[in-house]
């Protein structure tokens, strides 16, 4: 049974110039180590650090009361599976608010072009749960 879903556009170009202006300290704020080499290794880095931005923002829209949690954006992290596709794991308070929601799994899609990064995803839970 689907229990939320979030949605999120970022512009490219701003990311970009939050990782020039802020460097490394805005970096490891946002996204973790795993993030940040997946995205620095690909030729286009901002498009990838912005949908790992948009998923970010969208997974807190899926659960709706989020922004009230004290959850830290490397709370959430999206690695990559073997095929390529993204999953999303939460830890910390994001994990405990995953729990509390009864929510059995995160799923997320994301897709990037030059000028925008999309991400959504959708909270499923087990149903008897
Ligand atoms: C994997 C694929 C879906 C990526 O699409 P794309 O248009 O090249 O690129 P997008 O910007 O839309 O999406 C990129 C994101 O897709 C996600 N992705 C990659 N592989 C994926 C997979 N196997 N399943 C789901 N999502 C995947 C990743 O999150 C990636 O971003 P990231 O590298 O920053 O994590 C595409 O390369 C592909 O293989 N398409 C299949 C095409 C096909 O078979 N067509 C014929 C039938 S319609």
């Amino acid at each position: 049974m689907i229990v939320g879903t979030g949605i999120d556009i970022v512009e490219v170009f701003r990311m970009r110039d939050a990782i020039s202006k802020w460097g490394n300290s805005f970096l490891t704020k946002v996204f973790t180590d795993k993030e940040i080499s997946y995205s620095n290794s690909k030729r286009f880095a901002p498009q990838h650090f912005a949908a790992r931005f948009a998923a970010k923002e969208a997974v807190v829209k899926a659960f709706g009361e989020a922004r009230k949690s004290p959850v830290n954006w490397t709370d959430i992290e999206i690695f990559n599976d073997k095929e390529g596709r993204p999953v999303m794991l939460l830890s910390n308070e994001a994990l405990k608010l995953k729990r509390r929601k009864n929510v059995s799994e995160v799923v997320v899609s994301m897709s990037h072009s030059k000028n925008y990064a999309v991400a959504s995803v959708i909270l499923l839970r087990k149903s008897g749960k």
